[in-house]
């Protein structure tokens, strides 16, 4: 069950994969026509005190600790599982380790480091990332990097909050990948 789940799940990534790498390649007046991308969403669960910690205070007087606030200045530190849905005992595929800070006085906002180790059926490695997130809109993240059959992307992630309530938050990952041409191996 889990196995043939797992079979089905990679057959939709890949599927998705070679539809987005042909409307990329196939699109003659654009300019990403000769751009190698890959398009797909993950999910990340974080369980506060558990995949997820305050490491450092924010300042004194700053806005409140809440689902979606902290004092700014607040250092958290993560490390997340990464699902192919938005149930938590979906596939888990990867994970996300990283680290944001308060950047907002209004506590909304912060400054996120992150680095995605993924395991698909064509790719594996990871894809790091660092940008500004805001805790109740979706934030895009410019991707710096990455490693193994990563090496040299570039793009963008997209977070979303998809359930903020409960001990166990969810967000929804979207990842949006181009290789540069150099970045390409000559088969
Ligand atoms: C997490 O742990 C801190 C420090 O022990 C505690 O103050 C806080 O209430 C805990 N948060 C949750 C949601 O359990
Ligand atoms: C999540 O998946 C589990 C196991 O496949 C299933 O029992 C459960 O009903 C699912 N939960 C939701 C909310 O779909």
């Amino acid at each position: 069950m889990a196995s043939s789940l797992h079979n089905y799940a990679i057959v939709i990534i890949s599927l998705l994969a070679i539809i987005q790498f042909k409307s990329t390649s196939g699109s003659s007046h654009h300019h990403h026509k000769h751009l190698k991308s890959l398009h797909f969403s993950l999910y990340q669960h974080e369980t506060i005190n558990k995949t997820g910690y305050i490491i450092v205070n924010g300042i004194k007087g700053g806005a409140g600790i809440t689902q979606t606030t902290t004092p700014f200045g607040t250092l958290f530190v993560f490390q997340d599982s990464l699902t192919l849905t938005s149930n938590r005992s979906s596939k888990h595929v990867g994970i996300s380790e990283g680290t944001s800070i308060t950047s907002s006085f209004d506590g909304l906002q912060s400054i996120s480091i992150a680095k995605f180790s993924v395991r698909l059926k064509n790719y594996k490695g990871s894809i790091s990332v660092v940008g500004g997130t805001n805790n109740i809109k979706a934030s895009d993240h410019p991707i710096v990097g990455g490693t193994e059959d990563f090496m040299f992307v570039q793009g963008y992630v997209t977070s979303s909050p998809v359930d903020l309530k409960g001990i166990t938050v969810v967000y929804k990952i979207e990842f949006h990948i181009y290789w540069p041409p150099y970045a390409i191996p000559s088969s």
